[in-house]
């Protein structure tokens, strides 16, 4: 668990959130969850609904179609934004390889943060765009 303190020091060197405000980004931290995760456990399945985006804290998680793997995301990272842009159905699943923490936030506390700085929008688009050109190859 981390200190209220120490989870704003974490947020404000999470890439999407670089511009935030420190008064929103105070505001954030403290009504962001934070759930822990053993090893081995499917944080959700594909095609499932999605209504939170998580932030990893610590520890590592592989994103997966079955048995074939697409990502690795680790500390600083983020997953589970798609659902909530599109509003369909998880498009992979997410499970850990290793003992998790993640802070989560729901659609609601997504469009207030993008409302009050847009950069956040671009900034997920931009890791978007990284993450299709590793797909590319
Ligand atoms: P969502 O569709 O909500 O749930 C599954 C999540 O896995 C998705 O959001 C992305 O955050 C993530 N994801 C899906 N495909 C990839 C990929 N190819 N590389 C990295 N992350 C992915």
């Amino acid at each position: 668990m981390l200190s209220s303190f120490e989870r704003l020091l974490f947020l404000r060197r999470v890439s999407i959130f670089q511009e935030l405000r420190d008064e929103f980004l105070v505001k954030l931290a403290s009504a962001m969850d934070e759930l822990s995760f053993p090893n081995n456990h499917t944080i959700f399945e594909q095609g499932e609904e999605g209504r939170s985006l998580y932030i990893v804290v610590s520890g590592r998680v592989r994103v997966h179609l079955g048995d074939r793997d697409l990502a690795f995301l680790e500390k600083g990272t983020f997953f589970g934004e798609m659902a909530l842009f599109d509003a369909e159905p998880r498009s992979a699943s997410v499970t850990t390889l290793e003992a998790c923490d993640c802070l989560t936030l729901n659609q609601l506390q997504l469009i207030d943060a993008i409302e009050e700085t847009p950069e956040i929008a671009v900034n997920v688009t931009r890791a978007l765009s990284r993450r299709i050109r590793e797909l590319n190859g």
